[in-house]
């Protein structure tokens, strides 16, 4: 399946808005690199240091170390440090060493503030202070403070997870739902006319946490003769349109998915971590049936760096981890989402870029 010109086109067109969206995000990386002095960190072990070392340099809960791994990506990406992959071949160091850069020297804070490195630290503590308590940064700085393991940014600053603020209100629940139907009709214009093919030989397909059934619809259309269902929670359900040809099913896709030949993921899995997509795709796992019989999950999410060449993408889908951090959720590397599939039971997927995201066909 290859992608027209004219979809390119416009799917680049979209990276772009998200990357002028989610540039604030550069900010907030590195107002937290210097609320953490990572920088300072990084210098007293000689101007290179493993994430743990940065860790424990900085007092920092070795819970944090996947967060930390993502912060340091999103200021590699950005040329604020350096990254030097593992030498394990050589016998050298078996864990990649970040590096001071001639940018990140300039944020160092040597104390008396006068050597050429470090005068400019007050400048920078002045000039990032509004993203450091700014709803932009969800309290990203504190979180890494943070001791427990569980809560994200998000819950930890407005006691409840993303999710269940959508409950209490309706403003917030409108505002995701219409944000996320908007896309859906954007992107799936795309996925039915040029990938179709990913639903042939399908009768029956749950789109589990489709929202209000934005993407479901534009399939229910295309393929009139497929049994369509949308499985979100009540309040979601509660006010969605009455679509035609879709059934909406309200229920916790945690708990149980109806079965159907396929199960449809569209920027669902990215808001979970790790444990949580294992359990929800053993779930997906369930409902279907057997490859032979055509069975399979389709899901549209990011695939961080599938194209490494394309430098815009890759910063974009970054900033977009670096977000998608603060409620919990994580934008995967292909070998990240490769230890979910086999962890939930999974046997071989195969990955489309889309754009800012992929198509992922996997089977059981
Ligand atoms: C980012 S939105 C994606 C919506 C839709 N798939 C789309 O792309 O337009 C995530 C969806 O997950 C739903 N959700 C969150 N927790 C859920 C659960 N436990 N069971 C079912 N749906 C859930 C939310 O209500 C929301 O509609």
């Amino acid at each position: 399946m290859a992608l027209s010109e004219e979809s390119k086109d416009v799917l680049q067109a979209q990276v772009e808005l998200w990357n002028q969206s989610f540039s604030f995000m550069k900010s907030v990386a590195l107002a937290v690199a210097l609320d953490l002095r990572i920088a300072d960190t990084i210098r007293h072990h000689g101007g290179a240091a493993t994430l743990p070392q940065i860790l424990s340099g900085i007092g920092i809960n070795p819970c944090k170390v996947a967060g930390l791994r993502r912060l340091m990506r999103a200021l590699t990406v950005a040329g604020t440090f350096a990254i030097q992959p593992p030498e394990t071949s050589s016998g050298g160091h078996d864990e990649p060493l970040y590096k001071l850069t001639t940018v990140s020297c300039l944020l160092t804070n040597d104390g008396d503030g006068e050597s050429t490195a470090s005068c400019l630290f007050p400048m920078w503590n002045h000039v990032l202070n509004p993203f450091h308590d700014s709803v932009l940064s969800m309290g990203l700085a504190a979180w890494f403070r943070h001791e427990e393991p569980g809560k994200c940014p998000y819950a930890l600053m407005r006691g409840a997870t993303v999710w269940e603020m959508c409950e209490s209100s309706d403003a917030l629940n409108a505002s995701i739902n219409n944000a996320m139907a908007a896309d859906s009709r954007f992107l799936m214009r795309i996925v039915v006319e040029e990938c179709g093919g990913i639903f042939r030989g399908i009768d029956s397909l749950v789109d589990v946490a489709g929202g209000v059934g934005g993407a479901a619809a534009a399939i229910a259309a295309a393929f009139p003769y497929l049994k369509c269902s949308v499985l979100d929670l009540p309040h979601v359900v509660a006010k969605a349109p009455s679509v035609s040809n879709v059934q909406f099913v309200a229920g916790d896709m945690f708990e149980s998915i109806p079965p159907a030949n396929a199960i449809f993921l569209k920027y669902v899995l990215h808001d979970w971590g790790d444990d949580k997509c294992i359990k929800l795709l053993k779930n997906c796992k369930q409902a279907i049936p057997s490859r032979d019989a055509g069975g399979k999950v389709i899901i549209i999410d990011m695939v961080v760096g599938y194209r490494p060449s394309d430098v815009k993408l890759l910063e974009t889908q970054v900033l977009c981890d670096l977000d998608i951090m603060k409620i919990g959720g994580v934008e995967r590397e292909e070998h990240e989402w490769k230890k979910i599939f086999l962890a939930a039971g999974f046997k071989d997927y195969n990955i489309m870029p889309l754009g800012l995201r992929s198509l992922i066909e996997l089977y059981p």
